[in-house]
Order: C-alpha cells, then structure tokens, then sequence
C-alpha cells in the first residue's frame, strides 16, 4: 500500500514551487482575490498564487487609486482569502505608508500579515529603495515579491498610470532596481506595465520568476486582478487586460429581474415559502383569541 499523497489531492503551492516552474520554463498563473467566494474559486481554478492586492481599494472599495487602503483593511480582507483557499501560495500585498517610513515598521506590518492573516509572503512596491527593507523582512522568515515598473503607490510622481521604461535610462533604471531586490532576498518580482522587451530581458537576467502584467510574455508568469479578468470593473480598463466574462452585466441583468419580480409579486412563489401545521396554526388563532376562517382551512406544506 502506498503511503505517498494521493495524486488526486494538489499539492500546496510555496515559494519554492514557483522557482522549480520558473527553472523547467513552466508559466506561473497569479490572480487577485479580496474575499472567501473568490479565494475559493482562484484556487479551485488551479492558481498557483493568489494576491490579496492592493487593488483591493479601487476595485472593491471604491477608491480612485490605491493610496487609501489600510493595513487594518488589508488584514481584514486577507483573512477572508485564506479561509476560502488551501493550496495557492498567498500572499498579501503591503499598502501605501506600511514600509516605507522604515525598515522596522515594514518588519512589523509584514509579519502581521503572516501571524493575523495566514498570508504566506507579502509583496511591496519599489526597487533599490525598499531593497533595506526586503532584506530585513526575508532574514525574519517572511518570503517577499517585489513589484517595479508602474508602481501605483507611486501615481502621484509618475503623473498617472503610465508606461514605464521606454527610454534607454528608465529602462536600466528598472534593471538595476530588479537586480537589487533579488540580491535583497525576493523570491519572485511583479513587471508591470513595461515594454515586452525590458521585461522579457530582466527575467533572463535574474534567477528568481518574474510574473508580469502588462509585461508581454517574456515572464516567467502572469497576473492579472480578478475583477478584470471576470468584468467585474469598468470605471477604467488598461490595454493589458483581457476579459474573459461579462459578469457585472449578468449580475446587473439578474438584480433588474429580481427587483422586477418583488414589484410584480412573481417573488416569492409557494416554492420558496415555509408551511406550518394547520393543527399548530388552529392552536396559534385559538392562543390569541382568534378563530380560524373557514375558507383557509387548508394546510400548505
Ligand atoms: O494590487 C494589485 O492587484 C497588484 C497587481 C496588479 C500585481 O499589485
């Protein structure tokens, strides 16, 4: 009898498995998640990593960009993602102002991550700058991915969302940046938004997987945020992004028909009601002084 797992139960996903794809040149499938339905079913999907990102402000709370989102927010939401997934390695995405006032604050706010969330990594933003601070949340045991390119914490001094790396010097720039987190200690690093090119060069260059969006697919994977890829957001859709369902208008379809159907009385119908006895029903009338009328003596069930 074979004591080995069973081949029908996948294995849990870590950070070393995205390095053993990356080296067989295997892709690496990322997505985004906020809450337990869609933890769920990213992980059911077969995702190897889920991202509790950051994104989380503008695509479920509502925010014009990502700035606001709290720590507290951001725990809140991760914990909801780990309930709903068990095998995609997780990980959760530091916000705006949780590392970068210093190397002590962003070892804090990571570990936080891990110990009140379950998160199994964190990413954060930036390159050479926050190089300190990845060194000293990887030496406390906690797996970090580093994200360059279009930074969205940095929309403010990028003057929007915006291309990234296209001249020459910008295009170093992201190279260095990239090389520095890897010696820092990153196990994986997000490319976004920067030509096919830059990206597909970095990735030759570094040992560690590359996951890119809007990046071209000289990556070692891809991520894209769940509620784009399911049309689940529409206020502003990158030229990166491919949807592959139209659920926000099947969900708007489904509420303009049940509304309806209040209005109308079709809803609720016998099939969704609960019945009663009609002896315990005689007995309610009879407790409160009131006497059954002769025409609803029927018992509904
Ligand atoms: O917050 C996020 O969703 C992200 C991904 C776009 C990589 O950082």
């Amino acid at each position: 009898m074979s004591t080995g797992p069973s081949s029908a139960v996948p294995r849990k996903t870590t950070t070393l498995t995205l390095r053993e794809k990356h080296e067989r040149r295997e892709p690496i499938a990322m997505v985004t998640a906020y809450d337990c339905p869609t933890a769920r079913l990213a992980d059911e999907a077969g995702f190897d990593a889920i991202l509790v990102g950051d994104s989380l402000a503008m695509v479920v709370l509502g925010h014009p960009d990502t700035l606001a989102v709290t720590m507290d927010e951001m725990l809140h939401h991760a914990r909801a993602v780990r309930r709903g997934a068990s095998r995609a390695l997780l990980i959760g995405d530091m916000p705006f102002m949780s590392y970068q006032a210093d190397e002590a604050e962003a070892l804090r706010n990571a570990g936080r991550f891990v110990k009140e969330a379950g998160m199994e990594a964190v990413k954060l933003e930036g390159g050479r700058a926050v190089a300190p601070a990845v060194r000293r949340i990887v030496r406390a045991g906690i797996p970090v991915q580093g994200h360059v390119g279009l930074t969205p914490q940095s929309v403010n001094t990028m003057g929007g969302f915006k291309v990234q790396g296209r001249t020459a010097a910008a295009a170093r720039g992201l190279l260095e940046d990239a090389l520095a987190l890897e010696d820092a200690g990153c196990f994986s690093i997000v490319l976004e938004s920067i030509p096919d090119r830059v990206a597909a060069h970095i990735t030759e260059r570094l040992h560690i997987p590359t996951i890119g969006i809007g990046a071209g697919p000289g990556t070692s994977g891809q991520v894209l945020v769940l509620h784009d890829v399911l049309g689940l957001f529409d206020r502003f859709t990158p030229r990166f992004v491919k949807r592959y369902a139209d659920l926000g208008a099947a969900a708007g379809a489904a509420l303009e028909a049940f509304r309806s159907d209040v209005q109308s009385g079709a809803f609720p119908a016998a099939e969704h009601s609960y019945a009663m006895d009609d002896e315990e029903w005689r007995a309610f009338l009879e407790s409160i002084g009131e006497q059954l009328p002769e025409a609803s003596a029927t018992t509904r069930r």
